[in-house]
């Protein structure tokens, strides 16, 4: 890519810091108290990810990148940013040449947040990955991201198989996984069922990598047949 005429997203109007962190966040137990928790989160959500030095969107997008180069992958243009948030992740695919980018998440919001990034060609808004999705959205994507939602409260395991099911066929969904909820969330068990029943494969993990300042992260591809 030509870089003089690359255009990099501008980020969001300037944000200050607020008291809310990741950690309150994994405290919710219901999908409705988690919607409003972000709502009211979003305008500063990116300067206290970064005071918690977040730097989970670069690793899913390194690992995107990585596997994008394996023979058995289809090749990636359409990426879903599952769960967006704000749009880091968005901001950083654009930043390295992706176009076609969509993006979901449960808080309008936050939604907001990632349409002034201009990162997305495509935002939805009020999806809830716990649900069955809309028809339209399934095995549309060559490729389904989602970054920061596989954490107590949020995601469960088995919102994988909606990633999967959202994915074409030879493509690849990338995920990173909080450490501690790994073992406990039953994702290994899951893991071997997806590969029984659809053929779905690891094409690289990174365990125990850096995620947060006082967390770690798994990072995963998977390569959906
Ligand atoms: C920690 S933020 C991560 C946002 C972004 N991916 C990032 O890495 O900065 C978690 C996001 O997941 C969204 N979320 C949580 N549960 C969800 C669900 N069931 N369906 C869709 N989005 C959900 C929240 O609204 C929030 O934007």
């Amino acid at each position: 890519m030509d870089a003089a005429t690359t255009v990099i997203p501008s980020a969001p109007a300037p944000q200050t810091s607020s008291t809310r962190s990741i950690a309150d966040a994994l405290s919710h137990h219901s999908t409705h108290h988690l919607e409003r928790y972000y709502d009211h989160w979003a305008r500063h959500y990116d300067a206290d990810v970064e005071a918690e030095a977040y730097c989970g969107p670069t690793m899913v997008v390194d690992l995107l990148d990585a596997v994008a180069q394996c023979p058995a992958v289809r090749h990636v243009s359409s990426v879903l940013d599952a769960c967006c948030g704000t749009g880091l992740v968005g901001r950083t695919l654009h930043e390295r040449g992706y176009r076609q980018i969509s993006g979901c998440d449960l808080s309008k919001p936050m939604i907001d947040q990632a349409q002034a990034t201009q990162a997305y060609q495509h935002l939805y808004s009020q999806i809830d990955l716990t649900q069955p999705l809309p028809p339209d959205m399934l095995r549309r994507f060559d490729a389904v991201v989602c970054c920061g939602a596989f954490i107590p409260g949020h995601l469960p395991a088995s919102a994988l198989r909606g990633l999967i099911g959202m994915t074409q066929s030879g493509g690849v969904v990338v995920v990173s996984i909080r450490e501690a909820y790994y073992d406990t969330a039953g994702f290994e068990p899951l893991l071997q069922a997806l590969k029984d029943e659809q053929g779905v494969s690891v094409l690289q993990r990174q365990m125990s990598a850096r995620y947060l300042q006082n967390a770690k992260a798994h990072y995963l591809a998977l390569h959906v047949a």
